[in-house]
């Protein structure tokens, strides 16, 4: 296991309201008595509030209402609030989005980003003891065939606006780094999974329609297929490289859970089965409805996450099984936060007339 190398006192959180910026947030207060967080989140559609009502009443936690693509904003909280640790999660965050909308992806991931490595730039010229996390995908390396994973030497090869605007913000990362000298690692992780997801995403969509007894939407032949990663892992992985992490260096999270989007919905409809089960008896698998494909949906995405299990000692905890149990619980009582979030963010975005 690597040396504990900077010790976040005071971090920045961009995005910090939404699924797994709220985790993130609340893992650190949670597993570190001496951090202060300062959360910079715009409280675009995705950022939620009631997903931190519960740190109210902490003192280390405070929530700033505003963009990440204000420079005047960002420099004065790194220097008023003496911010030695910027985690950037604050992204437009969904695929089919930006099909239908790129302009806010541009200027969210890449203008966003850029703005957050100028003002850190100017106010820690110099300074060593700082750290920028950037949190980003391994939706920018493209799609796989049936074999191999993505290293963190894969070529980048994005596919939709989001995965090329994530890669842009990636290189800029680098560019701080090597030009400017500003202390950078990068995450790139698979999908994540958990508590807070929005159901625009699929394991919180498919919950939403089935318990509402609405059709369960698959794309194409539901054979594409994603690594799945529990959001607590996820959030585990971030502090272990915020503290360890090499200077410049990236690193592939994954939850080694390669499943395709039609096993991850039977799956989702067998544990509500159990858990709570048709007032009719009909199993929720029936709900499922095969509908037209994402355009430039990529095929498959496979993690190897060696590097950081062999120099950081990181490695997942959850199993898909465990993960997945406690996720459609956490669902099941969250029904109230559910129906909320889901009232406008359940139609099928991002089809386009070829
Ligand atoms: N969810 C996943 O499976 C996944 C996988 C890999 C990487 N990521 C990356 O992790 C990060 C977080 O993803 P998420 O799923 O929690 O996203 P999310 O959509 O749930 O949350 C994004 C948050 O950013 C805020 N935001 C958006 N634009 C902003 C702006 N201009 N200024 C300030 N705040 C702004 C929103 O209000 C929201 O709270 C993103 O960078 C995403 O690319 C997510």
């Amino acid at each position: 296991m690597a040396p504990i190398t900077h010790v976040p006192r005071v971090v920045l959180v961009t995005g910090g309201a939404g699924f797994i910026g709220s985790n993130f947030i609340r893992h650190q207060l949670s597993t570190h008595r001496d951090v202060r967080i300062v959360n910079l989140d715009a409280l675009t559609y995705a950022g939620n509030p009631a997903n931190l009502t519960d740190l109210a009443t902490d003192s280390r936690y405070r929530f700033v209402h505003g963009d990440i693509t204000d420079k005047t904003l960002v420099e004065s909280l790194l220097s008023g609030d003496r911010v030695d640790t910027l985690v950037h999660f604050a992204a437009e965050s969904h695929v089919d989005r930006s099909i239908d909308g790129p302009a806010a992806f541009v200027r969210t991931n890449i203008d966003g980003t850029a703005v957050l490595l100028m003002a850190a730039a100017a106010v820690w010229k110099g300074r060593r003891d700082v750290r920028f996390h950037h949190v980003s995908t391994d939706e920018v390396y493209g799609s796989l065939g049936p074999s191999g994973k993505f290293t963190e030497q894969t070529p980048y090869d994005p596919s939709s606006p989001y995965s090329a605007s994530k890669a842009a913000s990636d290189h800029l990362v680098r560019a701080w780094n090597r030009t400017f000298r500003l202390p950078v690692t990068i995450s790139n992780c698979s999908n994540n999974y958990g508590p807070f997801q929005l159901p625009e995403k699929l394991i919180p969509l498919m919950i939403s329609n089935a318990l509402e007894g609405k059709p369960l939407p698959i794309y194409g032949d539901g054979k594409n297929v994603r690594d799945w990663l529990h959001v607590e892992d996820h959030c585990r992985a971030i502090d272990v490289i915020a503290r360890s992490g090499a200077d410049g260096a990236t690193y592939n999270v994954g939850g080694d859970n390669e499943m395709t989007n039609l096993a991850i919905v039977e799956t989702i409809c067998a544990a509500l089965d159990r858990l709570k089960p048709d007032p009719r008896g009909t199993p929720y698998r029936n709900l499922i409805a095969f509908v037209a494909d994402r355009p430039g949906h990529d095929r498959r995405y496979a993690i190897d996450a060696a590097k950081i299990q062999r120099e950081l000692g990181w490695k997942p905890v959850e199993t898909f099984h465990s993960g997945i149990a406690k996720t459609v619980s956490w669902y099941l009582a969250q029904a109230d936060w559910l129906k909320a979030s889901g009232a406008n963010t359940r139609t099928r975005q991002g089809l386009i007339n070829r």
